[in-house]
């Protein structure tokens, strides 16, 4: 099977302005520089790096939501690289993010239902009348008792929050999850039920996803694989165990050396 993603020589770049009035461009900032990546099918891909390596930029690259400076990104042959605006929409239904702030992603003003009926409607994925079946059935497979399905967004907790942000993200039954930090926000306590949540739903619908984070100790349970990246490129990628023990990048010995020691000894 080929892969399902493949990014060949990707890169996004940003203008630096300086000056008031009068604003000139004065450098670029090469947040995504040159990445060749294949994705396989139904991998977790764990994306590593400290801030500002250019994580987001690549999630939000792959996804179409800022225009990339060169290369191509191919999802199953799709080049969205060049696709038409209307292509990009049907892709965006394969590929869905989950963001590390929920109370950003999720509207304040809708309820549960109306969150997840939102994109069903839109997409016209069920017909009108079973859509309150749908939306017990996504909340029912992140963990949430449907009978809260007419509670909005700030009566949960951070983790129900973000267990709804998920729902969301798989109401379209996609194929690949881009997770941006999605437990970097969330209780050292929570952080464990979401990763297993999201590491579930992987195996169970036969899911493809891209996990981010800033810390090893978060991605390396999770992954098949990791990508480590250091100002706009990867820099090493390995099976992670192959990460975690061998190492090769001084870069990746960093990342691996902040782990807290407790931790490293009582997990390793
Ligand atoms: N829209 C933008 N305009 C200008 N610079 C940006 C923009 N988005 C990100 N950057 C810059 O790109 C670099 C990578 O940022 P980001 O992708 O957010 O990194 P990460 O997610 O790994 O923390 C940073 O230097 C950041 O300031
Ligand atoms: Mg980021």
């Amino acid at each position: 099977m080929p892969p399902i993603l493949q990014l060949k020589d990707v890169s996004t770049h940003f203008p630096v302005e300086s000056g008031f009035l009068f604003k000139k461009q004065t450098g670029t900032v090469k947040a995504v520089d040159g990445i060749t990546l294949d994705v396989e099918r139904g991998e977790v891909l764990g994306l590593v790096g400290e801030s500002g390596s250019g994580k987001s930029t690549l999630a939000r690259t792959i996804m179409q939501l800022v225009p990339t400076t060169g290369g191509t990104v191919v999802l199953e042959g799709r080049n969205l690289t060049a696709a038409s605006a209307g292509e990009i929409k049907t892709a965006r239904r394969d590929l869905q993010m989950v963001f590390q702030d929920p109370f950003a992603s999720l509207n304040p003003r809708l309820t549960v239902f109306a969150a997840l009926a939102e994109p069903l409607l839109v997409h016209g994925v069920v017909p009108k009348a079973q859509v309150p079946a749908r939306v017990a059935a996504l909340m029912e497979q992140v963990g949430l008792a449907p009978r809260f399905m007419r509670k909005y967004p700030h009566e949960f907790s951070g983790g129900q929050r973000q267990r709804i942000a998920i729902a969301r993200a798989l109401a379209l039954e996609p194929k690949v999850i881009i997770a941006d930090e999605p437990v970097s926000a969330l209780d050292v306590s929570i952080q464990a039920q979401i990763l297993n949540l999201l590491a579930g739903l992987v195996r169970k619908m036969n899911l493809t996803m891209i996990f981010i984070a800033h810390d090893l100790s978060v991605v390396k349970h999770i992954s098949d694989r990791i990508a480590v990246m250091y100002q706009g490129k990867i820099v090493e990628l390995g099976s992670a165990l192959d990460i975690m023990e061998r190492p090769q990048h001084p870069y990746t010995r960093a990342l691996i050396s902040a782990i807290p020691r407790v931790e490293h000894s009582l997990l390793t």
